[in-house]
């Protein structure tokens, strides 16, 4: 019965063991994975946008090559975890129909604008090294299609990450107007990346759920402090300061303590009210239905090919 499946279920997951999809797994269970997955999704395919946004402009051949490859990367992440989320019996074009309506959610930090070149430097930096802190986490998630999509979406943030930290750094180590331009992009973006780790735990009404299935292994205060902690000296390296008059390095818990979230500057964005939403729903609309003949194509030509076969 149903409350014996539960116990092995979480007796499965107490051992380490990974959930796969043919398993038995509480409805719950799967409705979470599908919310969590799909929200995941459609940030990386929305995260293609502000980049996207660069890729004319880039400052040089090298640069505009890695930019490309980057975004284009983005892309195949999103592709990836639809597939996964399909494995829990949802349908892809549901997700995405969410997106375009504005049902789903997508992470905040992807409405706001990407002003400078500098931005590119600090987003890869920031948002994909906050990315990598939480994602190298759902590596051992209890879910295996996602665990393993994790670990080769992690590789590939850490070129990303690499190639944003390069840029900061070259700027950084560059005339008054290259530094004051990065100076610039690190005090708009230092902020909402830290948004990015969701809620503190106290308002954070999927954490114990997700947790006690494994699906988090850490709290979005615990990853967000991790973050804190590996950024701090990697600014300090490059001689940007980081705008928070509170930062303060506390030698009992070996970490930076760090001031006041907005929050309601982040529940604002996360309701569709921030500097870019309803830009980025436009373009992805916009984007959805000038790519109609690919997917006709593509179903025309998978019609084609199975009428052959059956022949
Ligand atoms: N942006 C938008 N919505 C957010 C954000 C955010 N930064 N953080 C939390 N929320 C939403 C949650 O989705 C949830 O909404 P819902 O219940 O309507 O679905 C609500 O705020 C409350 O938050 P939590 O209960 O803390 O939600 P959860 O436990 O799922 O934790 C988190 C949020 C940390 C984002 C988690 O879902 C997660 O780790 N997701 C996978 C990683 C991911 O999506 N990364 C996307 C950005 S990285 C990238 O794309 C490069």
């Amino acid at each position: 019965d149903e409350s014996a499946r539960l116990a092995e279920f979480e007796a499965r997951i107490a051992a380490g063991e990974t959930i796969e999809p043919k398993d038995w797994m509480p409805e719950r269970y799967r409705k979470q994975l599908v919310r969590m997955m799909s929200q995941h999704a459609h940030s990386e395919i929305v995260g293609m946008l502000p980049e996207g946004n660069w890729i004319t402009r880039a400052p040089s051949l090298r640069r505009k090559m890695s930019l490309i490859a980057k975004v284009q990367d983005e892309a195949g992440h999103g592709l990836y975890i639809y597939c996964g989320t399909e494995t829990l019996g949802v349908d892809r074009a549901e997700l995405v129909a969410e997106l375009l309506s504005g049902k789903a959610k997508y992470s905040s930090i992807f409405n706001y604008p990407t002003l400078t070149w500098a931005d590119i430097g600090v987003i890869g930096w920031f948002v994909d090294g906050a990315a990598i802190v939480n994602q190298t986490v759902l590596a051992k998630t209890s879910y295996g299609p996602y665990a393993r999509a994790m670990i080769r979406i992690c590789k590939e943030e850490n070129f990303h990450k690499r190639q944003g930290f390069e840029i900061v750094a070259t700027l950084a180590a560059g005339t008054p107007a290259q530094r004051e331009m990065v100076q610039d992009a690190v005090n708009r973006w230092w902020w909402p990346t830290l948004m990015m780790f969701g809620p503190s735990d106290k308002d954070s009404p999927n954490s114990g759920e997700l947790l006690r299935w494994r699906v988090k292994r850490f709290t979005n205060d615990e990853l967000r402090q991790r973050f804190v902690n590996l950024t701090v000296p990697q600014a300090q390296a490059v001689n940007v300061s980081l705008p928070d008059p509170e930062l303060r390095y506390d030698a009992a818990s070996e970490s930076w303590v760090f001031g006041q979230i907005d929050w309601d500057e982040f529940w604002r964005v996360v309701k569709g009210d921030g500097p870019c939403n309803r830009e980025r729903l436009a373009a992805r609309n916009k984007a959805h239905d000038e790519g109609a003949w690919v997917r006709a194509a593509a179903e025309a030509y998978a019609a084609k090919r199975d009428s052959r076969r059956d022949a």
